[in-house]
């Protein structure tokens, strides 16, 4: 009785499966039979279909974006590559036979299949180096700050952050959609009062996370954080750090491990260090810092480390490569400190400009002492100027800003920066060349009533 009734079920069953075939491929027959008949390209417009140019013919670009590539015989000031390593034959022999073995992309994100031993090898010697129990790497230094924040910092949560921080941190702060407040550059008595008024308005509070964000050396001003007062700060008022050292690892502190080493902070202190592979380490992509707990969160929660391909393996291994050399010689670093210093002293003898830029720092910016011009008009004297020493030689950059997306932005100005390549000879070349620059194409001196 029971085996007659399972052949029912066995019947019925393949009764509806052989009635759903049927169906199915009707449906394919006639949907095939239906394209035939309609074919776009015959029957419909597509025939007359003319592309429209994306552009207009006669655009006339006022501002070309890039400057082309730099010539060998040019002193690039406007390379961030401070240690001199991008021509570096032990990294490029190495990054040649890991595009051998590897290819030249990793073919998707970490989590998916993007993960290759020197990606491993990168972040235990990066750990290594900082001495901090864990580190990720982003394939990208923009989006390593512009990740990392919104995957910690969330919709009910409150950042303070300096009002000079950088691009990508404005926009990780953007995406996180947390309350935001900006202090007034460096300035830690302004940051002071306002974590007081928080306080007393009770908007620091336990359910409530709160970060504070800042750079080791501002990217926009070349200027140094006071780190000490800031971790003081943070203790007091329960903040979490988040501190970009993009500009600091492989330049400050005697084995070059950020301004942490150089003041003597505890690493503990600060909760998540992020620093780029961009500048000293002369690749591309970035990393993040700190213990185990916080740095492990962003393997499943930064966008970018999600969801970007990862960093193509033989710039990884341009990176392991840039740390060899940096561990074995860290003697570099202080002739890249002493160069910092030097070109200070030099930019103080300018006549026609002034800068800012903290002796240690790499990056300087150097502004046009003449301040009744609009911004706009002294983009364009000191794009003059620059392209001026382009032609006798030396290649410098003008900050570029999105002038109406920043938060605060910035007074135009040259960024210099210095590098293991400069001598005291370079350093005056290049400061006469500005001064003859800005005499030859920079803004005239009003006649004076006789
Ligand atoms: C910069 O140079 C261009 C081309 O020579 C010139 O048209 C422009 O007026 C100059 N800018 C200023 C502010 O003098």
């Amino acid at each position: 009785m029971i085996l007659v009734d399972i052949y029912d079920m066995a019947s019925w069953w393949t009764l509806v499966i052989a009635l759903q075939v049927i169906v199915i491929s009707t449906y394919f027959f006639w949907s095939k039979k239906k394209s035939k008949q309609y074919d776009p390209l015959c029957n419909g417009k597509a025939v007359e279909w003319n592309p429209i140019p994306i552009v207009e013919h006669d655009v006339t670009i006022e501002e070309p974006p890039l400057m082309g590539k730099i010539d060998d015989n040019v002193l690039n000031v406007g390379s961030s590559s401070f240690l001199c390593l991008d021509k570096e034959e032990y990294i490029i022999d190495g990054a040649l036979k890991a595009l051998d073995k590897y290819g030249v992309g990793s073919c998707g994100p970490r989590g998916f299949y993007g993960t290759i031993d020197v990606h491993l090898d990168l972040e235990e010697r990066l750990a290594k180096f900082l001495e901090v129990e864990e580190t990720c790497v982003y394939s990208y230094g923009f989006s390593t700050i512009a990740s990392a924040i919104p995957s910690y910092a969330k919709k009910k949560d409150i950042i303070f952050a300096d009002e000079c921080v950088w691009f990508a941190i404005q926009k990780g702060i953007d995406a996180s959609r947390s309350t935001v407040r900006y202090f007034k550059h460096n300035n830690m008595d302004d940051l002071e009062e306002m974590l007081a008024e928080a306080q007393r308005k009770r908007e620091l509070n336990p359910r409530r996370r709160a970060f504070l964000i800042a750079e080791a050396i501002y990217f926009n001003t070349g200027e140094v954080c006071p780190l000490k007062r800031f971790v003081q700060l943070a203790r007091k008022y329960k903040l979490r750090i988040i501190l970009d050292e993009s500009l600091s690892i492989g330049v400050v502190g005697k084995h070059g491990r950020g301004l942490t080493e150089l003041l003597d902070v505890p690493r503990d202190e600060i909760d998540l260090i992020v620093g780029s592979l961009e500048h000293s380490f002369a690749t591309i992509g970035g990393f993040c810092a700190g213990t185990h707990f916080m740095v492990e969160h962003q393997r499943l929660s930064g966008l970018g480390y999600c969801f970007s391909a990862s960093l193509p393996p033989m710039l990884t291994q341009a990176a392991i490569s840039a740390l060899d050399i940096i561990e074995s010689k860290p003697v570099i670093l202080e002739e890249l400190s002493e160069i910092s210093k030097k070109l200070n002293s030099a930019l103080s003898r300018l006549k026609h400009f002034t800068f800012r830029g903290d002796e240690i720092s790499p990056v300087k910016h150097i502004y046009l002492k003449k301040d009744d011009l609009t911004d706009r008009l002294k983009h364009s004297y000191l794009r003059n100027i620059t392209n001026y020493c382009m032609e006798k030689g030396v290649a410098m950059t003008v900050a570029a800003y999105l002038r109406d997306v920043e938060v605060n932005c910035p007074e135009p100005s040259i960024r210099l920066t210095s590098s293991r390549k400069l001598t005291d000879d370079t350093i005056s070349l290049i400061c006469s060349l500005l001064d003859e620059a800005y005499e030859k194409v920079g803004p005239k001196p009003e006649l004076q009533p006789v």
